[in-house]
């Protein structure tokens, strides 16, 4: 039983679920049922972004029994029909956030998709080519989705949702080559503005699990088969513990604007 002062998350992405996984995922997620109080899917949801993938997907995270909240992944864009995946999803309860803010038993929760450019000094600026400015605008758009759904919470408990990862630190381990296409320093930014108690992401699957903003917020990349090869023992989900706000406190919150 889930202690009453805390609330347990169970966060995992890159599930990168098929028409084939059907019945396999269901002994995943009927732990998550037990370990936790929330569950939080951080995109790849699917692996080619197929209605029938995410039916299957849906009839799997049954087996969940607690609150799901997700963003897509670049996967779930692949085949064009990301909006009936979102649809799928929901109808089946999961609460997907794109730009957008959700509180958990007064804990808020704010997510988006994210996007690719670099990190630091290498990150790719809008200059030259119109390709190339759209390219980092997206970036630019991705990360003021997440920074006005920060800035819609008042919880004293705020939790972060990426598909792309904010920080080079966790997706160390990936052939460097690529580490601009994993993620994007502007997608900090939001995080040091509006600090949060966590960040969860994906994408990297073979990124490092930890690291942290430079502003110390632990940053956890739950690509799921990351999780499932460093810790080969354990289910595959990242679990966190975050202080339950009393009823008084949840009283005098005022309401996180959900647009
Ligand atoms: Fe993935
Ligand atoms: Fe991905």
């Amino acid at each position: 039983m889930p202690s009453s002062d805390v609330i347990r998350f169970a966060a995992v992405g890159d599930i990168h679920c098929t028409k084939d996984s059907s019945g396999t995922l269901r002994s995943v997620f009927a732990q998550v049922a037990d370990a936790a109080d929330a569950l939080l899917l951080c995109g790849d949801l699917t692996d080619y972004g197929l209605p029938e993938e995410a039916k299957v997907l849906a009839d799997e995270l049954g087996a969940a029994r607690v609150p799901i909240v997700a963003v897509l992944g670049n996967h779930d864009y692949e085949s064009d029909a990301q909006d009936e995946v979102r649809r799928i999803l929901a109808d089946a309860g999961v609460r997907i956030l794109d730009g957008e803010a959700c509180e958990i038993e007064g804990v808020g929760i704010a997510g988006a998709k994210g996007f690719a450019g670099g990190y630091g000094r290498g990150a790719l600026g809008a200059w030259g080519e119109r390709p190339i400015k759209q390219f980092v605008n997206e970036a630019i758009q991705e990360a003021l989705k997440l920074e006005s759904a920060l800035a819609k919470l008042r919880t004293p408990d705020r939790i972060a949702m990426l598909h792309y990862s904010p920080i080079v630190g966790t997706v160390q381990g990936e052939p460097r080559e690529i580490f601009a296409f994993l993620g994007c320093s502007r997608l900090e930014d939001p995080l040091i503005r509006y600090p949060v108690t966590a960040v969860f992401h994906g994408h990297a699957h073979r990124g490092c699990p930890e690291g942290k903003t430079v502003n110390g917020t632990p940053v956890y990349n739950v690509a799921m088969p990351l999780l499932r090869r460093t810790y080969p023992d354990q289910p595959p989900f990242r679990l966190i513990e975050v202080p339950r706000p009393s009823a008084t406190e949840r009283a005098a919150m005022p309401a996180t604007t959900t647009a």
